[in-house]
């Protein structure tokens, strides 16, 4: 269903609210309560005035002053104790509310985070999902006082507003509904701006995501090398400028606009004022009113007025977050598509897994990646995959793994359907290190224990892990060991080459000792080829009793395995071992002599 605009600036705040709520449920009511105490204080205070000024008229010039001032002195501190209270709800409230924009914006990262560790890779991967997550994860932490603080506005000045209606009803009903009704064209005026924001919005988030582009390459100090060779930062820098610009001329535009709307919509309340205005001077002159009751109503009219445009204005103001709140929630709401509940898993592997049949598509409407591929994976069996860029090999492991499953065909665990699995539990039997896997900007302990959190204090079989991989020397001669920082960002930190990373990766996954299927797509591809060979000899005296699947293009490696996948344009062409592959004389030995000639 298409929601109107006023529809979706409820939706808008409810969403919010019930975040608010979500995040800090006492510092919600409480800032509510104050927000609600603080509009409504104001009329005890216009009224403490009247009787003060009624005071005043009926002793001019009496003689018996003293009597007088001892009663008003009261209403004097009247006033003044309802001025303190208001002083300290507005300390208070103005503290409470930037502490809740503060706070909304990391929880709503932290709920972000924590969604998305909830969803799976057909979810996340799903291009359409891309678009929308970066634009929320990007815009979170802008948006969080345009939200909390106009919403928290609106108690304030809707109590503000009713209390003033009321007090004018009993000056007259009729006026009571004028101000109800000369309200009314704000509403319309607001609507046709909250159209025009809502379209600026949409466009200015498309700009927004430039500007957001341009500022990674400009600070991210990765590729500062190739910036100053180029010479590209004044470049970036006035491109920057001029979205920057554009995005501030339109803004600009937009509340000259509203600002004239605004005087035009002003003028048949100013009127309406001038009418009541007039209407109380009678009653006052035929002392129908007090002096006091006069200064009361009007200050209540002017009221009502301010109270109704400043709720207009906030009500805007959160509207513009409409299409942000409208995909966070979306976000919020999204359900992982893979089942995770599923069967207890059997003990330690038995068979292996067997891949039958298997074809898949990354989205319905997409080619076929994968098509009828037929392998399996026995317990202590070492496999290679080769073929070519895009022949879909890290699709294969996606699916081994099941971080998506098969449109058609199965994959069995020892006989069963690993659908019919617990999921989690499925995966956790792997180590996978894929092409970009992390470069996590831990302590070089942590970079490593990650491979098993349980045990990512255990320094001793973490440097067992590291010495395996050959980095243990290297991380030793760090100022500060294994507890040393491995990202320049951080104080004594340091920036491993592509080399130093992998082996990093390497022995992460070597000390994950659970994992009985070892899966590396590629990672060895920086590291030279003896260095790969010594990794390669340690993988395999490791896995002696697990499955290790291994993706790479060096043949001096692939030719060690019990069985080598020959993978093409998502078929499974030949398999075996080394030896059975060249007999063969097919694309397999074709590829290796290829590679062969080149070391000559
Ligand atoms: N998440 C994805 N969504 C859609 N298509 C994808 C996705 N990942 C890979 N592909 C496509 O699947 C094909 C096989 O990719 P991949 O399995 O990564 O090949 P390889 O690892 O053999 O180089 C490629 O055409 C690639 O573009
Ligand atoms: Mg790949």
């Amino acid at each position: 269903m298409h929601k109107d605009e006023f529809q979706q600036a409820i939706f808008t705040i409810r969403q919010v609210s019930k975040l608010l709520w979500k995040i800090n449920p006492r510092l919600t009511i409480l800032i509510f309560i104050l927000s609600l105490l603080w509009g409504l204080l104001t009329f005890p205070a216009f009224y403490l005035e009247k009787l003060i000024l009624d005071r005043i008229v009926e002793n001019i010039g009496s003689p018996v002053w003293k009597n007088v001032i001892y009663s008003i002195s009261f209403l004097i501190i009247g006033r003044i104790l309802i001025e303190l209270t208001r002083n300290i709800i507005s300390g208070f409230l103005g503290f409470f509310r930037q502490y809740a924009s503060k706070n909304f914006h990391i929880e709503i990262e932290l709920l972000i985070a924590g969604q998305l560790s909830k969803l799976d890779i057909p979810t996340i991967e799903d291009p359409e999902f891309q678009d929308k997550f970066n634009k929320i994860e990007r815009e979170a932490g802008r948006r969080a006082w345009g939200l909390v603080m106009p919403l928290t506005d609106i108690p304030n000045y809707l109590a503000g507003f009713i209390s003033s209606v009321g007090i004018l009803y009993f000056l007259h009903p009729l006026v009571a509904a004028g101000v109800i009704l000369v309200s009314l064209p704000w509403i319309f005026v607001d609507r046709k701006f909250i159209k025009k924001w809502y379209d600026f919005e949409f466009e200015v988030s498309a700009k927004h995501r430039i500007r957001g582009h341009i500022a990674h390459y400009l600070i991210r100090t990765k590729n500062h090398l190739e910036l100053r060779i180029l010479n590209l930062s004044r470049y970036l820098i006035s491109k920057m400028r001029i979205v920057h610009t554009e995005v501030m001329t339109g803004e600009a535009k937009i509340h000259k606009q509203q600002e004239l709307a605004k005087t035009y919509t002003y003028i048949p309340s100013l009127l309406f004022y001038a009418g009541v205005n007039i209407y109380l001077v009678y009653l006052a002159i035929g002392v129908r009113i007090s002096i006091g009751s006069y200064e009361f109503f009007l200050r209540s009219l002017l009221a009502a007025s301010q109270n109704f445009s400043s709720l207009t204005s906030s009500f805007l103001e959160i509207y513009e977050n409409y299409v942000f709140v409208s995909d966070l929630t979306w976000f919020l709401n999204l359900e992982p598509v893979i089942n995770s509940k599923g069967g207890i898993l059997p003990g330690k592997i038995k068979t292996g897994i067997e891949i039958k049949d298997v074809w898949f598509k990354y989205r319905e409407d997409s080619d076929w990646i994968l098509k009828g591929i037929n392998a399996t994976f026995f317990e202590g069996e070492k496999i290679a995959v080769v073929g070519e860029n895009g022949a879909g090999k890290t699709t294969l492991i996606k699916i081994l793994a099941r971080f998506y499953d098969a449109t058609l065909g199965t994959v069995t665990l020892d006989g069963q359907d690993i659908k019919k699995l617990n999921y989690p539990k499925y995966q956790g039997k792997f180590a996978v290190l894929f092409q970009d896997f992390e470069d996590y900007s831990f302590s070089a302990r942590e970079s490593i224990g990650f491979g098993d959190i349980d045990r990512v204090e255990n320094l001793e079989e973490i440097m067992e892990a590291a010495k395996k991989t050959g980095i243990h020397e290297y991380i030793q001669s760090l100022p500060l060991g294994y507890e040393n920082p491995l990202s320049p960002h951080f104080h004594k930190g340091v920036n491993l080459s592509g080399g130093q990373w992998q082996r990093v990766g390497i022995a992460r996954m070597l000390f994950r000792k659970k994992a009985e299927i070892l899966i590396l797509d590629e990672p060895t591809s920086n590291v030279d080829p003896e260095a790969e060979e010594k990794i390669f000899n340690e993988l395999m005296k490791i896995s002696k009793n697990k499955i290790l699947v291994f993706v790479s293009q060096r043949f001096s490696t692939v030719r060690r395995a019990d069985k080598i996948l020959v993978v093409d344009k998502g078929r499974v062409i030949e398999q075996g071992s080394h030896g059975a592959l060249m007999k063969l004389r097919g694309k397999y030995a074709q590829l290796f002599s290829l590679q062969a000639k080149g070391y000559k």
